[in-house]
């Protein structure tokens, strides 16, 4: 079957060449903006690819949400399948495209849009129909765990970590995505359609790594723990609790053990019990794999099924102690358990508190231009 690609960057390219190698299926058009079809497969019509009878699935891997949805839009009308490794288009519209993918008789799905690599929404859509699916989760973000690993291995500064990130091209067009923790949670929002029909389009709690100092690393150091970025899934009565924050990690836990860009992607099923996939989640190779891997698989499942609902997350129901660093005058309004200080910040760990408090908490300092970093503490 031929595959027209949307979409020639990073991922693209990589899709292209795996597709020349790949038995049953083959590279077609290439969409490109207008003025850049410098090669005889690069076209820039979509509506020329859409009536083109030898195109039979779309990959698109442009990212972003227009042009992607509308060019989805009309494959799918088309009648091709299509597969895309767009987190952000498919957790803003991905429920309607897949119903218009059933009413067009053909597959649309999004591996590539969560773990990289990893067959994380793969794995979880099959295990999703046999079993009581009870947490999912974990480090989603290849971007963020590249930082936080070569901050702390190496003793690197934000800035460098970051634009290393970018050149190895893990990073998203706009890498404020990744750092702020938004690339993550469409991911476990993504990851709680796929489990539990339902898809969380708000109620979140989402903090990234924007605020780590290479002072916390060394404060973390000495006390043996890893920060990694962590999303958490579950359900959580009639919807389900969705959050992204950073987790600090005893040194025999197993998320100390993933580095580089590598993510771990968990679930917890009622019968098969814990089940990890560890693999790269970002980077050309591993994310156009996971690409075609869904078009090889085309036909044979389905990630958002047609009882899939918008909801509301709920994360008032989990509670954590957190490690906290804030200006001294701020210090007040955090229940520290234990704390040492200077003359600018205290640090410390705070008594359990529910996520969406800790979360309302640091916004009210940061909205009074104080300075804080914050991180779960694993049991
Ligand atoms: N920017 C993403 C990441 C790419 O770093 O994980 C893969 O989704």
């Amino acid at each position: 079957m031929k595959v027209a690609i949307l979409g020639y960057g990073t991922v693209g390219v990589g899709v292209y060449e795996m597709l020349e190698k790949c038995a049953g299926l083959e590279p077609g058009p290439v969409l490109v903006r207008a003025g850049k079809e410098d090669k005889p497969f690069k076209v820039s019509s979509m509506e020329a690819i859409a009536a083109d009878p030898s195109v039979g699935a779309v990959a698109e891997v442009m990212g972003g949400i227009e042009p992607a949805n509308s060019y989805v839009t009309m494959a799918l009308k088309a009648g091709k399948h299509v597969v895309t490794s767009n987190k952000a288009l498919v957790a803003a519209h991905g429920i309607e495209l897949a119903e218009l993918a059933r009413e067009n008789g053909v597959s649309f799905l999004f591996s590539a849009a969560c773990g990289g690599g990893v067959p994380f929404l793969h794995n979880l859509a099959i295990a999703a129909q046999s079993d009581n699916i009870l947490s999912l989760g974990g480090i989603l973000n290849g971007t963020t765990n590249f930082m936080l690993d070569a901050m702390q291995s190496d003793a690197k500064d934000y800035g460098d970590v970051l634009r290393e990130a970018q050149a190895l091209g893990y990073a998203e067009a706009d890498p404020t995505a990744d750092v702020s923790g938004l690339d993550a949670l469409r991911k476990i929002m993504l990851a709680c359609a796929v489990a539990y029909d339902k898809l969380p389009v708000d109620g979140f709690s989402r903090e990234g790594i924007e605020s780590i100092t290479a002072a916390d690393v060394a404060d973390f150091q000495l006390k043996g723990l890893t920060c990694r970025l962590i999303t958490s899934g579950g359900p959580a009565g009639e919807t389900v609790y969705a959050y992204v924050e950073p987790v600090l990690f005893p040194a025999n836990a197993p998320e100390c053990s993933v580095v580089k860009n590598f993510n771990m992607a968990k679930y917890n099923g009622e019968n098969a019990g814990a089940i990890v996939l560890m693999g790269q989640g970002a980077g050309r190779y591993p994310t156009a794999s996971a690409v075609v891997r869904d078009l090889c698989g085309l036909g044979s499942l389905e990630m958002f099924r047609p009882d899939c609902v918008k909801v509301s997350a709920d994360n008032s129901a989990c509670v954590h102690p957190y490690y906290v660093r804030v200006d001294v005058d701020k210090a007040p309004r955090f229940s520290f358990k234990e704390c040492r200080g200077d003359e600018e910040c205290v640090r410390g760990i705070i008594e359990p508190i529910a996520v969406p408090a800790m979360h309302a908490l640091a916004d009210s300092v940061r909205k009074e231009g104080g300075s804080i970093f914050f991180a779960a503490m694993e049991a």
